[in-house]
């Protein structure tokens, strides 16, 4: 069955709006625990627009379930990575002028500086996760690179306007999971998803972890983040197939 890590950057936004002390990401993971989500997921960005290092230092103290870092592959991340050892990294691409991760990460292009990122990754016991559209370009790259597993781009899917347009991306999505698994890789899913959307993804066999945080946090304003976390965890538990 498909499990939640809720992704809290943006409670660090709220915080970095005024440069102050709250609300604290440590709080909130705590809460999302409290609720049942199975992981928790920050982005350490290099510009440090929302999560910081202190954030991911305390994080690694307190979370007891799986900390997932999403973090590029510039060598400073990637030093502070090995430092923290978290339990999963997940690596992105990433821009300093965009507003939230735009594409997948290019495995392909970037295979041999991933090759040598997830060795160290793996040196300090620590699961990678790549960031990628669904293509099989990049998924046999990450699986050619010794990535643990995937996490599929639903950004596309969450952002398709007609149903037929919805259609296609699942597909998409679905073969891109089924080369994943042909490969070994574990898939996992996130960007764009909304309590709205959820189902359909959800209901793809053998995707077992989602990465969501925009709607968790923005329903969160209104009911709380232990809430609102356990809204999605049921939405995910009600539409992902049973494996009993
Ligand atoms: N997965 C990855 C790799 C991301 O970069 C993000 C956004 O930080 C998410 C999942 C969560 O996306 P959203 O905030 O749209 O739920």
């Amino acid at each position: 069955m498909a499990v939640l890590n809720v992704n809290i950057d943006h409670v660090a936004t709220v915080r970095q709006a005024r440069r102050t002390d709250e609300p604290d990401p440590v709080w909130a993971a705590a809460q999302c625990e409290l609720a049942g989500a199975n992981g928790i997921t920050v982005h350490l960005r290099q510009d440090r627009r929302h999560i910081n290092d202190r954030d991911v230092r305390l994080l690694k103290e307190t979370v007891a379930c799986k900390l997932n870092l999403e973090m590029c592959m510039a060598e400073p991340i990637v030093k502070i990575a090995e430092q923290i050892r978290p339990e999963q990294v997940t690596l992105v691409p990433e821009k300093r002028a965009e507003l939230t991760t735009e594409g997948g990460l290019d495995c392909a292009k970037y295979k041999s500086r991933l090759a040598q990122v997830v060795k160290r990754m793996h040196k300090k016991g620590i699961l990678v996760s790549t960031f990628i559209a669904p293509e099989p370009e990049q998924i046999l790259a990450s699986a050619e690179t010794g990535c643990d597993a995937i996490e599929l781009h639903t950004g596309m899917y969450a952002n398709a306007k007609t149903p037929r347009a919805v259609k296609r991306r699942l597909t998409e999505l679905e073969r891109g999971k089924d080369l994943a698994v042909e490969n070994e890789l574990i898939v996992h899913a996130g960007h764009g998803l909304t309590y709205r959307n959820i189902g359909p993804v959800a209901a793809i066999e053998d995707l077992c972890e989602f990465n969501i945080g925009h709607s968790i946090v923005s329903r969160a304003v209104f009911v709380g983040i232990e809430e609102a976390t356990a809204q999605m965890i049921e939405l995910i538990d009600k539409f992902s197939t049973q494996d009993i």
